[in-house]
């Protein structure tokens, strides 16, 4: 990343939650380490809680320790605390508003004069827009002779009637090119080089199209389950957390033309065309393309997990999907016919989100008597846990005989760059910095994907989920819903360097 940052004051709503301790704050030390935190900028802290600044530096020196990758090296502590400025006030409270106000005066006065603001709402949704209104009527959301920019963490909405009643109260005190949304895996590093994958190659770029790619997969699949977020999640499900935003992200790099430029605004003029050209469908075709589960108990590592319904904050009889798997079809010039499957789901195997690409099989007339388990040549983008890119393709089996199976070339991110890509929220803050937007969503593609997962959703409202086991690849009807078309889920596979990375860590 480069060093061109201008000074700005960070205000933090929600700086005692559980996003700030995990990711806010260890991106922020590790944006500091690399001296990309201006020395004149501040950060403010501003949540409910009473407490002064000592005893909120030392709760933030506790969470860096805890979930940042790196050791805590005090000089870079010592620089960091000396920006953030606890401040407590409740959202709904303008008095607080007019005091952030003053401070942000006062902090102003003394730096060199500028006095660049960016408001993070790492707030629970419900208070989006109370705290929206607020930096309005202090005056707070309009800067003069200096930028203010406005972050908001997902849901944006929890349909599109809501998330376009909270962006009609954000253009009242934000121009578009100030409102930052944020969806967290743009920031990954092997989301975004999808796109070096697809247009800075010249092997893949004549193959990525329906005359050589006969589907795609995409799987982000979680072990755990939902933990501490019951109240939230509940009311949400698989579909609205993951496929609303995180799938349909991926969905648009993976099919969309290549942009003018890298400019912000052409790389999402490209990507809402993808969403636009998402084959039509009625309520009633929803039950042909969507499948949904709930996890019941299980094992998961040799370890027994309870059922969704048996956890925390989650209502007994609760109906809410924990899993959600999608075929979709993209009537455009590329991608007419090929199928799009995704998958999402919590309690599965494995932890894992990868896209596979999946290419058309050459006649076997030459190899079908020789053939081990053959499966399609594949190019697997692996986002998480290990991450890196793998072709699959068919080769001989040493020995006598002609005996064909599946090998993979490997590409292995950590292997090559180190263990030192910056974490998803360091990108995305830093970008906020420097004002790219190219890593947020565009209102456009917020407001057509929820037009997609709205049809689902209301054609769920009435049936039951099914159910699936802890610890399996999820309900059978997902299986269905893919072999009907004679294709199957591939099991997620770890690369051969998988096993390298973890000895050599655990070394
Ligand atoms: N946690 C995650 O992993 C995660 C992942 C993706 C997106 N998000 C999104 O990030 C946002 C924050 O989530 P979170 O998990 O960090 O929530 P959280 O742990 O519940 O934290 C909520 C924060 O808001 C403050 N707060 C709540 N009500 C307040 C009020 N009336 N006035 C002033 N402060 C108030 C709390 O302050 P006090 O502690 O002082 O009460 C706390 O700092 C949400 O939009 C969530 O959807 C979170």
């Amino acid at each position: 990343m480069e060093k061109n940052i201008d000074p700005c004051i960070i205000i933090i709503f929600g700086a005692t939650g559980d996003l700030t301790n995990r990711k806010l704050l260890p991106a922020l030390y590790k944006l500091e380490f690399e001296s990309l935190l201006h020395k004149e900028s501040k950060i403010i802290a501003f949540a409910r809680k009473s407490k002064d600044n000592e005893q909120f530096r030392k709760e933030s020196l506790k969470a860096i320790k805890n979930f940042s990758k790196f050791k805590v090296n005090n000089e870079v502590w010592k620089r960091l605390s000396n920006k953030i400025v606890y401040h407590q006030s409740e959202f709904q409270d303008i008095k607080g508003y007019n005091k952030l106000k003053n401070l942000i005066k006062k902090i102003c006065s003394k730096s060199s004069g500028k006095c660049n603001r960016i408001f993070y709402l790492a707030a629970p949704p419900s208070f989006f827009e109370v705290i929206i209104n607020n930096l309005k009527k202090s005056g707070l959301a309009i800067s003069e002779k200096s930028w203010s920019r406005v972050v908001f963490e997902k849901p944006f909405g929890h349909d599109l009637k809501s998330a376009k009643k909270l962006n009609k109260a954000i253009k009242k005190a934000f121009k578009e090119n100030e409102i930052y949304r944020i969806d967290h895996y743009l920031g990954k590093e092997l989301v975004q080089n999808l796109l070096v994958l697809r247009f800075a190659n010249s092997i893949f770029d004549p193959i990525w199209n329906k005359k050589y790619i006969d589907h795609v997969q995409i799987t982000v699949a979680e072990d755990l389950g939902v933990e501490t977020r019951g109240n939230y999640y509940d009311k949400s499900g698989a579909l609205k957390d993951i496929i609303q935003n995180h799938m349909m992200q991926l969905i648009v790099l993976t099919a969309m033309e290549p942009p003018v430029s890298l400019d912000a605004d052409d790389v999402r003029e490209e990507k809402v065309k993808v969403l636009r050209s998402i084959r039509a469908f009625t309520l009633k075709e929803v039950s042909k393309i969507a499948v949904r589960g709930q996890y019941g108990s299980g094992t998961i590592n040799n370890k027994r997990v309870k059922a969704y319904r048996e956890e925390d904050k989650i209502e007994k009889n609760s109906n809410t999907e924990t899993f959600a798997a999608l075929k979709l079809n993209i009537d455009n010039w590329r991608w007419l016919n090929v199928p799009f499957y995704l998958r999402t789901g919590k309690r599965l195997k494995e932890r894992v989100a990868e896209i596979n690409i999946v290419f058309k099989q050459n006649p076997g007339i030459l190899f079908n008597e020789h053939v081990k388990n053959i499966e399609p040549n594949m190019l697997i983008v692996r986002i998480q846990p290990e991450e890196g890119i793998s072709l699959q393709f068919s080769a001989k089996i040493p020995g006598k005989k002609m005996i064909v199976d599946n090998v993979r070339m490997d590409f292995c991110h950590e292997c090559k760059f180190g263990p030192n890509t910056p974490d998803a929220y360091e990108r995305l803050l830093y970008d906020v910095m420097i004002g790219d937007q190219t890593l947020f969503t565009s209102w456009d593609m917020v407001e057509h994907s929820w037009k997609i997962v709205d049809k689902i959703s209301k054609a769920w409202k009435n049936g039951k989920v099914t159910s699936y086991n802890a610890g399996s690849w999820g309900p059978k009807e997902a299986d269905v819903l893919i072999e009907k078309d004679k294709r199957k889920w591939y099991k997620p596979q770890k690369s051969i360097y998988s096993t390298l990375l973890q000895n050599s860590t655990t070394q």
